[in-house]
């Protein structure tokens, strides 16, 4: 009898079924803004360093998540090819993250270290080069670019305020350790070691030649390097608790 004003009132109706849809709305979402847990934490992760964010961002802007992913799902034939796959916290620090939706080429989550910086330089001038069959296009302007950093600091500071923990510190000195990353003998490569642990620091793009600024290509071939080299899976045990 009481649901007569349901049924002879749409417009009551909609609401008392907006009600219900956000209490359970609530229930099950509002534990998660709470919950320390609902990104397991894993040892090894660290926000991007200031050259390996300036590559990110020339992946984004030519577009390589059009063809590449950055997620290996749990499914058995992607972990034997790719390797574990991807946990939530390797893209905690990702804005906006790169999982794509779209493999025309290789998932590219753990290709840091597959290939050395040469076989990249190869790739990125012209794929055909190293892989004969390859249909990815040429990026041949990354070699000839000088990297515009000029507002690498800006870029982190927006960044943190995403939630990525990058320090006053780290702030202050990204545009020195941008430039330090690709000069292993100079005083500041020791600095972005210690603020960037596990962060590669060589003249990437094989330029060494004195003056030799950072190009988009170290920049890009940084990045590549680094994919999934954070965290350590010979540690870490999907099974349980990793903070070992
Ligand atoms: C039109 C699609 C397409 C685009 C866009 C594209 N790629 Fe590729 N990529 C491929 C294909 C196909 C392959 C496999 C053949 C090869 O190695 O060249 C590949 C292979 C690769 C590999 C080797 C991966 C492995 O494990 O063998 C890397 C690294 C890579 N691409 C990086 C990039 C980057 C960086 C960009 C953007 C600057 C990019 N790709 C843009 C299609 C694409």
């Amino acid at each position: 009898m009481n649901h007569a004003i349901f049924e002879k009132n749409s417009l009551i109706l909609l609401l008392a079924a907006l009600i219900v849809v956000s209490i359970g709305g609530i229930v099950e979402i509002a534990p998660l803004f709470m919950l320390e847990s609902t990104i397991e934490k894993v040892q090894g992760m660290r926000p991007y360093s200031p050259l390996e964010q300036a590559g990110r961002d020339i992946y984004i802007r030519e577009g390589c998540y059009n063809c590449h992913s950055q997620m290996i799902r749990s499914l058995r034939d992607e972990v034997e090819r790719y390797g574990h796959y991807s946990l939530a916290a390797e893209s905690m620090y990702d804005h906006p993250f790169q999982w794509s939706s779209k493999r025309t080429g290789p998932d590219l989550a753990r290709v840091g270290g597959k290939f050395s910086d040469g076989w990249h330089v190869d790739h990125m001038n012209n794929p055909r080069a190293v892989v004969p069959a390859s249909i990815m296009p040429s990026y041949p302007w990354l070699a000839q670019r000088p990297l515009d950093y000029a507002d690498i600091a800006d870029r982190l500071s927006a960044l943190r305020m995403t939630g990525v923990p990058y320090s006053d510190e780290m702030i202050a000195n990204a545009k020195a350790d941008l430039e330090a990353q690709v000069a292993p003998d100079s005083k500041g490569a020791k600095a972005v070691l210690a603020r960037y642990p596990k962060a590669q620091v060589r003249k990437f793009d094989g330029n060494t030649a004195a003056g030799a600024g950072p190009t988009e290509l170290d920049a890009v071939v940084a990045y590549l390097q680094m994919l999934g080299t954070l965290v350590d899976f010979t540690k870490y045990d999907a099974s349980g608790p990793n903070l070992r």
